[in-house]
């Protein structure tokens, strides 16, 4: 195929104009380099594209840049023998709308290094649905079983529940076996998050888990999407030799804690960073969310659709933190 025609792209600028983003037709020599172009068919919206579409916090290293950390499609050409023209592929954070265009794009470019080939068992729909939010929350449980955590050990606490993240957590941590207990600041959403797998659903408004070093040992770990004064209570609510997976920051980035979760539980804090996660354990994640980790509810997690012209009307409610599931943004055919 010779060069395909200018292309749409929702594309973010930071020059003596000002922080502006907005759609502009763009021609593929114009994109970051890369091995792999993509005809892209779904994005999604993360906590992390709402900061860049915005200006509300520093995602983007250079400027211009296509937004959209998440990408899937079918590869239109490759110079990388590992790819050719109609596979179906993904690529989720690897710099894309950080230190590369991104997925925000009828077209992308892509390092082959960080190219996923879609695997058996999930639709290019349905790898963005789950797109880095489940990649993380998958990460997140790849990471505490590693460190020995099991269901014995009790239920995970999950936050920001009703989030990207915390939606597909509650799902895959409860089809990998763990009974979990939704930490929302939406209650009226109690009803679906049990749905999703949750065994309790706390209201976080109402949510007293003490202040103390140490608290009763109410869970066997957690997936923290808060950050501040709630991963704190976490730590030190976590059984001995639990794990707590820091993910992001929807309440603060401060940490006050003290060591005592630590060296007299064994806790571990452990810190998720699935922007740069190494190629093998990133093909080994997609692998489980294709198979015995993949949420059956995907369709009703995902709460909305958006093309690249609906994107500025989701970023606000999002940094807003009226979140709820999420939102896949339909970009070209699929198939
Ligand atoms: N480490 C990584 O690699 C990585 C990857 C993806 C995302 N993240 C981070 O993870 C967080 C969630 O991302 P997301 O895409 O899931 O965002 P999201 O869909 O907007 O979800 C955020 C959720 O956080 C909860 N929340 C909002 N304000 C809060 C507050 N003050 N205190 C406690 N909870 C609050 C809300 O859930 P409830 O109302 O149900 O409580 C909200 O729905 C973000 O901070 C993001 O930057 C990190």
């Amino acid at each position: 195929m010779g060069s395909p025609p200018d292309f749409r792209a929702f594309r973010i600028h930071n020059d003596d104009a000002g922080y502006r983003a907005g759609i502009e037709s763009l021609r593929l020599d114009e994109l970051s380099p890369g091995e792999v172009v993509i005809q892209t068919a779904y994005s999604a919206v993360n906590y992390k594209d709402a900061l860049a579409g915005t200006g509300k916090g520093k995602i983007l290293r250079r400027f211009p840049l296509n937004g959209g950390i998440d990408v899937a499609g079918h590869v239109v050409r490759s110079s990388d023998p590992r790819f050719k023209a109609g596979d179906a592929v993904l690529c989720t954070g690897c710099g894309l709308s950080e230190t590369r265009d991104g997925g925000y794009a009828e077209y992308a470019r892509l390092k082959a290094e960080w190219t996923i080939a879609l695997p058996a068992g999930l639709s290019l729909r349905e790898a963005m649905i789950l797109g880095t939010a489940g990649f993380t929350a998958a990460l997140a449980l790849l990471r505490m079983r590693d460190n020995r955590q099991v269901p014995e050990l009790g239920p995970i606490a999950v936050t920001g529940a009703t989030g990207g993240v915390g939606m597909l957590a509650v799902a895959i941590f409860s089809r990998a076996g763990f009974d979990t207990h939704a930490i929302s600041g939406k209650p009226e959403h109690a009803g679906f998050l049990r749905a999703l797998g949750a065994r309790e659903v706390l209201d976080r408004h109402h949510l007293d888990l003490g202040t103390r070093a140490l608290e009763s040992a109410r869970f066997g770990g957690a997936v923290d999407s808060a950050g501040g004064a709630l991963l704190a209570q976490l730590l030190a609510c976590t059984q001995p030799y639990g794990n707590v997976a820091s993910i992001g920051l929807a309440a603060g980035s401060k940490l006050a804690t003290t060591v005592m979760p630590f060296i007299i539980r064994g806790v571990s804090l452990l810190g998720i960073a699935s922007a740069g996660t190494a190629r093998d354990i990133r093909e080994a994640i997609w692998q489980h969310l294709a198979s015995d980790w993949k949420p059956a509810q995907l369709d009703r997690i995902c709460t909305r659709e958006v093309d690249l012209d609906g994107l500025p009307t989701v970023f606000e409610p999002m940094l807003g933190g009226h979140s709820f599931g999420r939102t896949l943004v339909r970009i070209g055919a699929d198939a």
